[in-house]
C-alpha cells in the first residue's frame, strides 16, 4: 500500500524522546559546576572523587550526570588524562554481580555472562583500566535498589579501587531520589564517601520548566507550531511536580494529538488530551527496562487487580498464564514466575507482602503502589503487542 504522509508539527521527534540527552541543561549550571569542582582533581592530578546526587523524579539527575561525564572527558583529555564513564541502572541490573557484568560489557561486549566470580570480574576491570589508561566514572543510578539488595560492599570496593597504586582510578556518582539513601552505606563505605559530596536537585519551578520546554520545543518542533501560551500551560501543569520529564512527555503527546487531527499547531485542547493520557512519573521509562517475561507477569497482575486492592500470588500466576496464552508466549515454570515477582517487587512496580503471619499456609499478597491498574495494563499491552508483531526475533 502507499502511505499518506501528512504534515507533522514535529521537525525531529527524537529530541523529545526519553533517551535524548540535551547538550545543555538549563537551570542545572550550579549542579554541573559543583560536580566540576569535585571532579577537578581527577583531571588535574588523577585522584578519585565521589558524588551523591539526589532529588525527586524528573529533576535531571540522570541526564546531568551523563552530560557532565561527557563534558568532563574533554576537560580531562586536555589535561592529558583518559576519562571514561559507564552508567548503571541499578533497578535494572540488580545485585553486585550484574552491576559488575554491565561495567565489563562496556569494555568488552562479549564478556561472558557466566563463569567469572566477583573477584575475577574486579580483576578484569582493573586490567581494562590499566590497558586503556582511563579513569572510570561509574554512575550508580537508583543506587538505593543496589544498597537494599546487596549492601554497600561494592560501593566500598569501588571507592577504594586502584588505591594500591597510590591513586584511585575509579570515581563514583551515586544517584537516588531520596537524600537518606546515602545513610544505607555502612561505616566503612561512609568514611570514604563524604557527606559534603551531596548535590541537591530541587524540583523545577514553573518558569524553569517553561525555559526547559522552550529549548526542547525549538529542537523538536517546526517553528510556529507551539506557541508560548501552550508552553506556559504545560509548565503550569507540570509545576505541580517540578518534573521535567512530565513536561516533555506532555509536549510530545500534545504534538501527537495535533498530528492526529492534522492540525497546523498545538492547541490547548491537545494539551488537555495529552494530560489525560500521560502519567506523571517515570512509568514509561521503567516499563521500557523490563524484559518481555516481566512485562507479561506485570500485565497479568495489572488486569487482575483492576477492581481489587490486593490479589494473591496464586491469582497473579493464573492471570499470567492467561496473558501468555493471549500473546502466544510459552509460560515459565513456577520458580521462574516467583523470580519475576521478586524482580518487580524490588523495582517497586508491585508491592508484595506476606499476609496472615502465623497462620498456616500464609500467602503473599500483591498490591500496586501508586500506578493506576488501567494505565499500567494499557501501556504494557501496547508494548507486548508491538514486540509480538516483530516476528520470531522481534
Ligand atoms: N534542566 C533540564 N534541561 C533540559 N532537559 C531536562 C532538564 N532536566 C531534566 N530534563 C529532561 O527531563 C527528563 C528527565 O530527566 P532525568 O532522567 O535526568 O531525571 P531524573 O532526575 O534522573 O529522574 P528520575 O528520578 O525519575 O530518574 C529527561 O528527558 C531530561 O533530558
Ligand atoms: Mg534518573
Amino acid at each position: 500500500m502507499s502511505f499518506r504522509a501528512g504534515p507533522s508539527v514535529f521537525k525531529d521527534r527524537s529530541k523529545v524522546s526519553f533517551d535524548y540527552i540535551p547538550e545543555k541543561l538549563p537551570h542545572r549550571d550550579a549542579q554541573m559546576q559543583r560536580l566540576f569542582s569535585m571532579f577537578r582533581p581527577v583531571g588535574d592530578s588523577g585522584l578519585a572523587s565521589n558524588a551523591f546526587l539526589y532529588g525527586s523524579v524528573g529533576t535531571g539527575k540522570t541526564h546531568t550526570a551523563k552530560r557532565f561525564c561527557e563534558d568532563f572527558r574533554l576537560y580531562a583529555n586536555k589535561q592529558g588524562r583518559g576519562f571514561d564513564h559507564v552508567h548503571v541502572n541499578c533497578r535494572q541490573k540488580m545485585g553486585d554481580d550484574a552491576v559488575l557484568l554491565h561495567i565489563l560489557k562496556h569494555f568488552d561486549a562479549r564478556f561472558p555472562d557466566r563463569g567469572f566470580s566477583i573477584p575475577e570480574k574486579l580483576d578484569s576491570l582493573r586490567k581494562w583500566l590499566e590497558k586503556q589508561q582511563v579513569h572510570l566514572a561509574i554512575i550508580l543510578d537508583e543506587v538505593d535498589v543496589l544498597l537494599k539488595k546487596s549492601g554497600s560492599e561494592l560501593v566500598y570496593t569501588f571507592s577504594r579501587f586502584g588505591e594500591e597504586a597510590g591513586k584511585g582510578n575509579v570515581s563514583l556518582i551515586l544517584i537516588s531520589q531520596r537524600r537518606d539513601s546515602i545513610d544505607r552505606l555502612d561505616a566503612a563505605a561512609m568514611s570514604t564517601f563524604r557527606r559534603t559530596n551531596a548535590v541537591e536537585f530541587p524540583k523545577y519551578s514553573e518558569e524553569e520548566l517553561a525555559d526547559i520546554l522552550k529549548t526542547r520545543v525549538g529542537l523538536a518542533f517546526h517553528p510556529g507550531t507551539v506557541d508560548d501560551k501552550i508552553i506556559a500551560l504545560i509548565a503550569d501543569i507540570a509545576s505541580e511536580y517540578g518534573d521535567a520529564r512530565y513536561a516533555i512527555d506532555l509536549v510530545e503527546s500534545a504534538g501527537s494529538a495535533a498530528d492526529a487531527e492534522v492540525a497546523d499547531e498545538v492547541g490547548p485542547e491537545h494539551v488537555r488530551i495529552a494530560k489525560a493520557g500521560v502519567t506523571q512519573s517515570d512509568l514509561q521509562e521503567r516499563l521500557a527496562e523490563l524484559d518481555r517475561n516481566q512485562r507479561l507477569v506485570l500485565l497479568g497482575i495489572a488486569r487482575k487487580i483492576r477492581k481489587k486492592t490486593y490479589i494473591t500470588t496464586g491469582d497473579a500466576e493464573e492471570a499470567y498464564h492467561v496473558v501468555c496464552e493471549e500473546f502466544h508466549e510459552k509460560r515459565r515454570a513456577h520458580t521462574q514466575f516467583w523470580k519475576y515477582l521478586q524482580d518487580l517487587d524490588a523495582m517497586g512496580l508491585i508491592d508484595a507482602k506476606k499476609s496472615g503471619e502465623g497462620v498456616v499456609g500464609k500467602t503473599t499478597m500483591i498490591s500496586l503502589p501508586g500506578i493506576p491498574a488501567k494505565t499500567l495494563s494499557d501501556k504494557l499491552a501496547e508494548m507486548v503487542t508491538k514486540r509480538s508483531k516483530g516476528g520470531t526475533f522481534g
